[in-house]
């Protein structure tokens, strides 16, 4: 079998989020708001903290060693890291670097981060793929870390309520076996809404300065209904645009994977396709919105309750700023057995 057709596969996931829970009664001691409403319009009871020397670097780290050890592979032997974050721990260098060290991999491997918001486990699942299946790269770490709790404006009741830190890491491997590990997948963009969720100062168009820290402009910012809307069309299509790339039917998809930003968005997009929610697995309710870590931190927990077993077709999908969005088939894999 010639290089060019390996198969890349999640050989191990591992997740880690921060121990202080932020309650929706917290929240209505903080903002105008309630736990009914926020249950009500999002389905988020309670969302993690993280503190201040645990950052996405921290967090993704504990992630990335729990996948490694649950696979009993060694530091030494990943080749690849791509961390997907929006909160990186600095400007620069990236969070990719920052965690090649915590984690001591070696230094002749490529490690950077991909910025593409909520899509951003799902872009970095498929650069991964592209450059492994040639064989050039054997194992890579691909990381979602996440410290939302740091963009958010606390004052804001209409962003604060929805948002949670973690980190969630999946070990890729490739294999000779055809047809399994990531199958299809497609992804897309569309900058001409990028104000619809975005952080307009801190960057190099507008550094930080005393002003757009009084006025808060380094805070993240939603057009919440309008980003509702796009979530639920683009999420839908794209499930519809891998599935038909792939040749494959709803039916035959045993588990639905998206981002978790909101249960109704999840609700619209399962029955835009005719699915029963029983398909669509949530934690939501426990971790808000996590951004690029909600991905993996989903899929360890449906493979740790024993949902997805070897075999099973597993739809990602996902949206997020920029805007962005994309979607991966996969076949689960678990050659040890
Ligand atoms: O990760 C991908 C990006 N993020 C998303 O996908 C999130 C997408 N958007 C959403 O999830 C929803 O739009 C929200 C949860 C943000 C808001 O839900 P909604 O049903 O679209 O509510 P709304 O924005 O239309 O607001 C309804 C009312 C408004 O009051 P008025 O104008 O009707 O008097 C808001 O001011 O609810 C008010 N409101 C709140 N009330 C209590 C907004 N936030 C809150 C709050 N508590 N936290």
């Amino acid at each position: 079998m010639s290089s060019a057709e390996l198969s890349v596969f999640i050989r191990a996931i591992g997740v880690h989020t921060p121990e202080r829970k932020l309650m929706n009664a917290d929240l209505a001691a903080m903002v105008d708001t309630s736990d009914e409403w926020i249950k009500t319009r999002s389905g988020i009871s309670e969302r993690r903290i993280a503190g201040a020397g645990e950052n996405p670097s921290d967090m993704g780290a504990k992630a990335a060693n729990q996948a490694l050890g649950r696979a009993k592979v060694a530091a030494a032997d990943v080749d690849l890291l791509i961390v997907a974050t929006m909160t990186p721990d600095v400007p620069f260098p990236s969070t990719a670097c920052l965690l090649q060290a915590k984690l001591g991999l070696r230094r002749d491997i490529p490690c950077f981060d991909v910025s593409a918001a909520c899509s951003g486990f799902v872009y970095a699942l498929q650069v991964a793929k592209d450059m492994m299946r040639g064989g050039a790269y054997r194992r890579a770490l691909v990381v979602g870390a996440e410290k939302l709790s740091s963009v958010v404006d606390w004052s804001d009741r209409t962003t604060c309520v929805l948002f949670g830190d973690g980190a969630g890491a999946a070990l890729l491997e490739t294999t000779a076996t055809p047809d399994v590990g990531l199958l299809g997948n497609i992804l897309g963009a569309d900058g001409s809404n990028a104000e619809l969720l975005h952080c307009a100062a801190g960057g190099s168009a507008a550094p930080a300065t005393a002003e757009s820290l009084r006025e808060g402009r380094h805070f993240l910012r939603m057009n919440g209904k309008e980003v509702f809307r796009h979530a639920v069309r683009v999420m839908a299509e794209s499930c519809e645009r891998v599935l038909a790339k792939c040749g494959v039917r709803s039916e035959q998809v045993a588990w639905f994977i998206p981002h978790q930003a909101n249960i109704r968005i999840l609700e619209a997009v399962a029955s835009q396709l005719n699915v029963g929610m029983e398909r669509f697995p949530s934690n939501l309710g426990r971790y808000g919105n996590t951004s690029a870590a909600s991905i993996p931190l989903a899929l360890e927990e449906a493979w740790k309750d024993g949902k997805i077993r070897h075999g099973d077709l597993v739809l990602i999908v996902a949206f997020g700023a920029g805007l962005t969005w994309g979607a991966t088939l996969l076949r689960w894999h678990e050659p040890t057995r």
